[in-house]
């Protein structure tokens, strides 16, 4: 699978094709490995990994997808390196080209990432910034995809924060022609450019009423209120009850539908434990599914 990008920063650099593509060799990399065919395709690779944030599922599933591809990936929090004691983005860039084959970091500050990505030789992912999380909606496609079989034209209904992950999600929306309608209180829309941009490709409506979203829905998708950059305790009045992920809201969306959500999850905030522990939940087959999409992205970046 070949892909022209250097970088994945928001998905905004892959087309179509690309995007598509990725699912297909991911669900192909995941079927192989449960019969147990593990092919070395990044054998002597190493990926550097750098976190200024918490991480459960990113860091595990790249360092585990690095091992099962036969590469290596070494683990940085920001205050194992010198850029906690000053040193330029520009010149960590140029010194982990030197040695690795490839930085995934995780990050407050989108701009970094954009530094990183322009003083590297070796390709950047964005393993989530305060603006994007590319690797997870690779994944939530491929959970779709597995799911309901094709992408285009289904609804997908975001209801509670137009956060970093939303902003992401429109973006997949945009590249497979799903259709998404996103539920937010007034002053928690998605990024205006991201939505622009999006809906010269595809439907993207903005509401702020959860039960307009659901309706009909084929996938109804939360995430936390309070992600990793915006902990605000405040920020729960404005989203609860009305913006809470419940049976109702699974009711009025289509019978098969299925739901999402990244994790962490805070039950009872964003979404109920009837919801997330039911039958329409596919957060466990989500979460696993960011180890098949990486290690289709590392190798399609590394040209493996
Ligand atoms: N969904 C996700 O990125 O999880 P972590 O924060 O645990 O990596
Ligand atoms: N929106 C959340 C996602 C965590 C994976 C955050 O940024 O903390």
């Amino acid at each position: 699978m070949k892909i022209k990008t250097k970088d994945l920063l928001t998905l905004a650099e892959l087309t179509s094709k690309e995007f598509l593509g990725l699912i297909d060799h991911s669900i192909k990399l995941k079927k192989e490995l449960k019969k147990g065919v593990n092919k070395p395709l990044l054998k002597n690779k190493t990926l550097t990994m750098i976190f200024q944030k918490p991480s459960t599922r990113t860091r595990v599933s790249f360092e585990t997808g690095m091992y099962q591809l036969g590469g290596h990936a070494i683990n940085l929090s920001s205050n194992d390196t010198q850029l906690s004691r000053g040193e330029s983005v520009e010149d960590t860039a140029k010194t982990l080209s030197r040695y690795t084959d490839c930085i995934m970091a995780r990050v407050y500050d989108h701009t970094l990432l954009d530094k990183l990505s322009e003083h590297s030789t070796i390709p950047v992912i964005n393993g989530l910034s305060d603006s994007f999380h590319p690797c997870q909606i690779l994944a939530d496609f491929m959970t779709i995809k597995e799911q309901k079989k094709t992408l285009k034209g289904l609804k997908i209904a975001w209801i509670g924060d137009g956060n970093n992950v939303c902003n992401s999600m429109i973006y997949g929306a945009a590249l497979s022609g799903a259709q998404m309608s996103i539920a937010t209180p007034k002053d928690f829309q998605p990024d205006k450019s991201v939505v622009k941009v999006s809906q010269n490709l595809t439907d993207i409506e903005l509401t702020t009423d959860p039960l307009k979203a659901a309706k009909n829905a084929d996938v109804i998708v939360t995430d936390t209120y309070s992600s990793i950059h915006n902990v605000d305790p405040k920020r729960m009045k404005k989203f609860l009850p009305k913006y809470q992920v419940n049976d109702k809201i699974m009711d009025i969306a289509d019978k098969n539908a299925i739901f999402l959500h990244c994790l962490p999850a805070k039950r009872e905030q964003e979404v109920t434990s009837s919801v997330i522990d039911g039958s329409q939940s596919f957060v466990w087959d989500e979460a696993e599914n960011r180890l098949h999409t990486q290690k289709a992205l590392l190798c399609a970046l590394l040209h493996a």
